[in-house]
């Protein structure tokens, strides 16, 4: 049995308003063509995909569909959502599939399980539709608005796309509704029902909205949005010595120094401490677990890049940094003057606002071994925010 899809997608989306049509809007990142195509590209069980949209947007189009595979080339639709249909019925005259689904590309949120009903029931009845149970009271009202009658609720059914139907019997029906003049009808079924046959609804779904007003876009922006929710803070703190050299790396500056410090990288006591701060922020080990003072590659190594890393395992785990805190302990050189230095510095490393890092200094009163001058200790914290779902601890047994 040979199955095909048609998404209808050359609606202008005038109630959904804004600049683009609503079916390149982008939710979620992604725009709601590109997922609508990519959930029926991926069931088994449709062989081809025929798009109908405006040429006008050819090249949102392009954009929207690049690297799915089962993709026919695309067809200009009409006036009205019938005739769109019927403009992909006859693109799809040369596969001549047994079964076709019918489905709007304003529906983004189709589930596999939805399209396997949809082939199922298709197949067995040769004109299926989604439905779902009305739960308000419906009303027909005449022009005036006045109430012209209330039908039983328990015989009405919402009904949704994708609808499924015998292809050679979907394709007679619409041309035959066309050389009748029926036209403006609103879903296939009607097309169906019109010329005579049988329509059987089965089981739709209530996430399987049509993105039809501003709110849904927003709505459905929101739902497809992963939300930072999971706040998390770390700490960090290092310290090194000072031996004999002409500055100190700090903070990724090299301030001019009458010492160095010492270390096996180049012992930048402010970029390990907050380097710890983002590990620990993730639970993901500590400076030396990624690089070991053992390991030779990392001998003289500009500490930039530990930062880095660090700030890539946020952006991988799906999360942001949201802020970074640097204290910097020692008696001198003064760090008041390069802070702003400094600040410039991390914000270049990590990829974030100026605004979202601080840089602070303090002595210890000449007391304990900074105070001594042996050495710059450094204190840091990280907040950083994660996707709630991606917590690798929730599926890890201690
Ligand atoms: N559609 C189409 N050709 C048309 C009209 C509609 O292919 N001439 C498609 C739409 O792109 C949409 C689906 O049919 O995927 C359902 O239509 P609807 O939700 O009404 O979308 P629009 O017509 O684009 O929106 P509006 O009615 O608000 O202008
Ligand atoms: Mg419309």
């Amino acid at each position: 049995m040979l199955c095909a899809a048609i998404v209808v997608a050359a609606g202008r989306g005038s109630r959904a308003g804004g600049a683009l049509p609503k079916q390149y809007h982008s939710v979620g990142g992604q725009s709601v063509l590109r997922r609508t195509l990519a959930a029926l590209c991926a069931h088994p069980g449709i062989a081809a995909v025929q798009v109908v949209f405006h040429p006008d947007d050819a090249a949102l189009y392009e954009a929207a569909c690049a690297g799915l595979a089962k993709l026919r080339p695309p067809v200009a639709g009409g006036a009205d959502r019938q005739a769109s249909v019927q403009a992909g019925l006859e693109a799809l005259a040369d596969l001549a599939p047994d079964i076709v689904l019918v489905h709007d590309a304003a529906r983004p949120f189709v589930s596999q399980a939805l399209i396997a009903r949809a082939i199922a029931a298709g197949a067995e009845h040769g004109a299926a539709i989604p439905g779902l149970p009305v739960t308000d009271t419906v009303k027909s009202v005449d022009d005036a608005g006045l109430v012209s009658g209330t039908p039983d609720r328990a015989g009405l059914r919402a009904v949704q796309t994708p609808q499924a139907f015998s292809y050679d019997n979907l394709r007679a029906a619409h041309a035959a509704a066309l050389a009748a003049g029926r036209m403006g009808l609103t879903d296939d079924a009607a097309v169906m029902e019109s010329a005579g046959h049988n329509v059987q609804v089965f089981e739709g779904e209530a996430q399987n909205v049509k993105l039809t007003h501003p709110a849904d876009l927003a709505r459905a922006d929101a739902a497809l949005t992963p939300r930072l929710d999971d706040v998390r803070m770390g700490t960090g703190f290092d310290v090194h010595a000072f031996g004999p050299g002409d500055h100190v790396m700090l903070g990724g500056l090299a301030i001019p120094f009458s010492q160095g410090l010492d270390g096996h990288s180049d012992a930048d006591v402010g970029l390990h401490a907050l380097t710890d701060a983002i590990l620990g922020a993730l639970c993901d080990g500590d400076i030396g677990a990624h690089f070991p003072p053992s390991d030779p590659q990392w001998k003289g190594a500009t500490s930039d890049r530990f930062l880095a890393f660090a700030a890539e395992r946020v952006r991988a785990r799906g999360g942001v940094i949201a802020h970074l805190d640097l204290t910097l302990i020692c008696e001198a050189p003064k760090v008041g003057p390069h802070r702003d230095a400094i600040r410039a510095c991390i914000s270049e490393i990590v990829g974030l606002p100026v605004s979202r890092i601080s840089v602070k200094a303090t002595t210890t009163e000449r007391l304990g071994f900074t105070g001594r001058r042996e050495g710059i200790a450094a204190m840091a914290s990280a907040t950083i925010r994660l996707p709630e779902e991606t917590l690798p601890e929730e599926t890890e047994t201690p």
